[in-house]
């Protein structure tokens, strides 16, 4: 089951947990209600047969998928990439990871600005809606393979903190004081 937690102020070595003293966890249902992401489990085994992904991927219209590796060995500017990734920044679309093998950690805000790290293991699908502030790093595995998905052509594009006037900000930010009480 993915696990999530508030972090510490400790902006030394990105990929360690950041605990707070004492811990504080977070639900997947908390994690929805104050942020707006979605969680999945899949089966990484029997996922091209059971039908469970493809149940989801026709819900949501992904009609693009692709298949990353983020490690030393794999991906050219390994240094620069994970430097970009740790950078706050949100989408105008979801960022949807299917995580295959391997571990890694998504930070997002919370509505009082406060960062929740979610560790995602395989099995975990995640749906990190667009205009929410986040990033990315690598744990002290520093291996992560993962399923993208996409609406349409895909677009990867960061928008870096401050995109405060961009309309998918404004848009997640109305959505997040209405509150996300239906679950998609
Ligand atoms: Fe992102």
């Amino acid at each position: 089951m993915v696990k999530a937690w508030y972090m510490d102020n400790d902006t030394t070595n990105q990929c360690l947990e950041h605990h707070r003293n004492p811990p504080e966890f977070i639900t997947v249902e908390d994690l929805y209600k104050k942020t707006g992401v979605e969680y999945f489990k899949i089966n990484v085994e029997t996922y091209k047969t059971d039908g469970i992904l493809d149940k989801i991927k026709e819900e949501r219209g992904y009609t693009y998928e692709d298949e990353i590796v983020c490690s030393k060995e794999c991906l050219p500017n390994f240094e620069e990439k994970l430097k970009s990734f740790f950078t706050e920044h949100l989408h105008t679309d979801e960022e949807i990871r299917f995580v295959l093998e391997g571990s890694g950690y998504f930070d997002v805000r919370d509505g009082d600005d406060q960062w929740i790290r979610i560790a995602v293991y395989a099995g975990d699908m995640i749906v990190i809606p667009k205009g929410i502030y986040h990033r990315f790093t690598l744990d002290t595995n520093h291996f992560i393979r993962a399923k993208r998905f996409f609406v349409g052509e895909p677009v990867w594009l960061p928008y870096n903190r401050p995109a405060d006037d961009m309309p998918c900000r404004k848009e997640y930010v109305d959505k997040l004081q209405k509150g996300f009480v239906t679950a998609a």
